[in-house]
């Protein structure tokens, strides 16, 4: 497994390979890898890729002045070993100097999807996104590059990103990886006692019922995680492709939602489906 941390040793390799002619996938991190990570790395496989990429960069610019940029967490060695274990062929792990110039002027932004939901919530954070994954782009020349659904929002200002100019990228999504009690994997999990952690359940609890068709309002979804003690930051159903904001959850709909369980901020989403099915049923 090839290791990069220079973004020009990084392009030099990837060119090799696109001479080559081989399928190059990127899987963009910010690292403390798990199982949600590798599912991407495996999405990656399963879609034919010759060469995997797996880029590691807690990108300072997507984060806010009071958020966890210092205290992100990062292991450099248990993430190398989980990328080789998993087949990796190189991993890209740029400084924040050598990706960004102290007099940096050119961003990328997106001026829709990006300004609800978490955007509402952390201004510039979508700024920040687009313009690494634009950057990791332009380094890697990936052919495909595969993204999270529990970043839905994310996902989807990437691909209009990409629409809106013209990167020759393809974006691959893939499902949302959970722990058995439903958790939704995310390298912040770590900062959750256990307390914590056992509130957070409610979440994907409370989100499994609206897929159901159980719950039908975000009004109910946020009173069922105040109740549980989660604070709720944001709760809303948005049409999947355009995340225009719906007053009901309707199927394929998305809901999604952000809490804060303690000081930690988590997101979770989940696609309706069965509301007719359930109507149907009662
Ligand atoms: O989803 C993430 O981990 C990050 O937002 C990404 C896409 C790697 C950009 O820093």
């Amino acid at each position: 497994m090839k290791i990069f941390k220079d973004p020009e040793k990084m392009r030099d390799w990837a060119r090799k390979m696109l001479l080559a002619k081989r399928k190059v996938a990127l899987v963009p991190t910010m690292g403390y890898l798990h199982d949600g990570h590798i599912s991407l790395v495996d999405r990656a496989k399963a879609k034919g890729a010759d060469e995997i990429v797996v880029s590691i960069f807690v990108n300072p610019v997507q984060f806010g002045p009071n958020e966890d940029y210092e205290k992100y967490p990062r292991n450099e060695k248990a993430d190398l070993a989980k990328c080789r274990a998993a087949g990796v062929s190189a991993v890209f792990l740029p400084s924040a100097q050598s990706m960004y110039h102290a007099d940096r002027s050119a961003f990328v932004d997106e001026g829709t999807l990006s300004k609800g939901l978490c955007g509402a919530k952390r201004p510039g954070h979508f700024r920040g996104v687009c313009t690494v994954v634009a950057k990791l782009f332009n380094i890697v020349q990936p052919d495909f590059a595969v993204f999270g659904e529990k970043d839905f929002q994310q996902a989807a200002v990437i691909k209009r990103m990409v629409r809106d100019l013209n990167f020759g990228v393809k974006i691959v999504l893939s499902p949302i990886v959970r722990e058995k009690s439903g958790l939704a994997m995310s390298s912040r999990n770590t900062y959750l006692s256990a307390e914590e952690k056992q509130k957070a359940l409610t979440l994907s609890r409370v989100l499994f019922s609206v897929r159901e068709g159980e719950i039908k309002t975000p009004a109910s979804v946020a009173a069922k995680l105040k109740k549980a003690g989660l604070v709720v930051d944001y709760v809303e159903c948005v049409d999947s492709e355009t995340l225009a904001p719906l007053k009901r959850f309707k199927p394929l709909s998305r809901v999604l939602v952000a809490v804060y369980d303690g000081k930690t901020r988590l997101i979770d989403n989940v696609e309706v489906k069965n509301l007719k099915q359930n109507k149907e049923k009662k």
